[in-house]
C-alpha cells in the first residue's frame, strides 16, 4: 500500500532544469522503449546510447532487468507490481530529465494507461515512445533467455504475451518492425526521430 507523506511542501531550488541542460548543451529527452520480452528493446537502446555517447551526449539507460535488481527488487510481475514498476521508473526518468540527461528507458511497460501516465510526467515533445514491435511467435521462436519455454511449461506465471497482456501502442512516435528490420537500421530510425525532436 502506498502511504502519502503529510506536511511535505515542494521546495523551490535555484538551479533548475533549464540551467542544468544549458551547461550540457542539450535538450533533455526520454526515449521510452516498449515491447514484448525478447523484442530487442535493450539491444536497440544500448546501441542508441552508444552512438549518442560517442557524439558527446549525456545519457542514461534504465533497463528493466537491471532496475529490478536494485530500486525495484521488491516487485514481481503481477499487474499491480508492473504498474508500480513503471510508476517508479517514470519518476526516475523524470529526475534524470530534470538533471538534463537524454534518458533511455527499456521496460516491457505492457499497459497503455501506465505509458500514458509516464508521458504526462514530461513536457510536450520530451517523451518519445518507441514501439519495438515483434510478433509473439517470433519472440517466442527466438526465446533468447529460454523464458517463453518456461512460461509455456507453467513455470513462470503472468508472462507477458502468454498469460499477461501486452497492449500495443496506438500512436507511438516511432514504430520499429523488429522482425524485419536489422538492429543497425532500427538504431538509425531512433537517432533520426530524436534529431527531429
Ligand atoms: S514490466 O512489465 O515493464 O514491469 O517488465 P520489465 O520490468 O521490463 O521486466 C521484464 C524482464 O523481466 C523478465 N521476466 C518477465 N517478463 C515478463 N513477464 C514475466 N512474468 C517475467 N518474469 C521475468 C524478462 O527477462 C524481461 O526482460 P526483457 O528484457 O523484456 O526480455
Amino acid at each position: 500500500a502506498l502511504r502519502r507523506a503529510g506536511n511535505v511542501h515542494w521546495q523551490h531550488l535555484d538551479v533548475d532544469k533549464a540551467a542544468r541542460s544549458r551547461i550540457k548543451g542539450q535538450q533533455p529527452k526520454v526515449l521510452w522503449f516498449t515491447g514484448l520480452s525478447g523484442a530487442g528493446k535493450s539491444t536497440v537502446a544500448n546501441q542508441v546510447e552508444k552512438r549518442l555517447h560517442a557524439q558527446g551526449r549525456h545519457t542514461f539507460l534504465l533497463d528493466g532487468d537491471n532496475v529490478r535488481h536494485g530500486l525495484n527488487r521488491d516487485l514481481g510481475f503481477t499487474d499491480e507490481d508492473r504498474v508500480e514498476n513503471i510508476r517508479r521508473v517514470a519518476e526516475v526518468a523524470r529526475l534524470m530529465a530534470d538533471a538534463g540527461l537524454i534518458v533511455l528507458v527499456s521496460f516491457i511497460s505492457p499497459f497503455r494507461a501506465e505509458r500514458q501516465m509516464a508521458r504526462e510526467r514530461f513536457e510536450p515533445g520530451e517523451f518519445i515512445e518507441v514501439f519495438v514491435d515483434v510478433p509473439l511467435e517470433v519472440a517466442e521462436a527466438r526465446d533468447v533467455k529460454g523464458l517463453y519455454r518456461k512460461a509455456r511449461a507453467g513455470q513462470i506465471p503472468n508472462f507477458t504475451g502468454i498469460d499477461s497482456p501486452y497492449e500495443a501502442p496506438e500512436t507511438p512516435e516511432l514504430h520499429l518492425r523488429a522482425d524485419s528490420d536489422s538492429v543497425p537500421a532500427m538504431v538509425e530510425q531512433v537517432l533520426q526521430v530524436l534529431e527531429r525532436h
